[in-house]
């Protein structure tokens, strides 16, 4: 599929390719864009979650580009067997409010119902609660529940440096 978008501001590249999925290369890129969308967080690294992403067959890291080939949005669909989520919704600023934004999740939502997901969701930062007017506008409602977390292995942020002179690089993720 090919779609092509007429930005409506004046200096901005247009769209000119479908989006395709993201591969090692796009690391650096992913990177800049998770910081300048404030989806980058430290103990996420870039390197570990762009490699866990392309070795399951269950997730898709999707990346759009500018005609430049500028990276310019991303999105994480993944199912566990029972809901889809979505994870990594940014668009750089440049082209925030243009309809990318929209397009990321629909074509997410799309390919998870390609999957056989009937229901998606998505988990939203208190300190980014803004966003939740965003979602509502697409569709999505808040539900009653607590998100818990536990850690089950050492961090990324903590294992890599050692890992790395074991010889693990962004492809090779060790087992457990
Ligand atoms: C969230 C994000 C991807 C939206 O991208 P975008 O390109 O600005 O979104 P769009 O222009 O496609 O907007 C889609 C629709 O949502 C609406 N919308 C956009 N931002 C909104 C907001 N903050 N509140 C309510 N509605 C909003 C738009 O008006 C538009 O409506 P329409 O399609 O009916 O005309 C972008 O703001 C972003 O990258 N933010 C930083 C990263 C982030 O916080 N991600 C979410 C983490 S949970």
């Amino acid at each position: 599929m090919l779609w092509f978008y007429q930005d409506t501001t004046m200096n901005v590249p247009a769209i000119a390719s479908a989006p395709r999925p993201a591969t090692l290369d796009d690391i650096p890129a992913l990177t800049r864009l998770w910081q300048e969308t404030g989806l980058y967080r430290p103990y996420n690294l870039p390197e570990w979650d762009v490699a866990f992403a392309l070795q399951s067959p269950n997730a898709n890291l999707l990346v759009w580009e500018d005609v430049n080939n500028a990276l310019i949005a991303c999105i994480l669909a993944g199912h566990d067997g029972h809901r889809g989520w979505i994870y990594y919704v940014g668009v750089t600023p440049d082209h925030q409010k243009t309809g990318l934004g929209r397009k990321i999740v629909t074509t997410a939502e799309d390919w998870l119902r390609s999957c056989g997901v009937w229901r998606m969701q998505l988990m939203v930062r208190s300190e980014n609660s803004a966003m939740q007017d965003y979602y509502r506008h697409l569709g999505y409602n808040a539900l009653d529940v607590t998100v818990m977390q536990k850690n089950i292995n050492v961090p990324p942020a903590d294992r890599l440096p050692a890992d790395q002179e074991d010889g693990v690089s962004a492809g090779s993720i060790p087992a457990g």
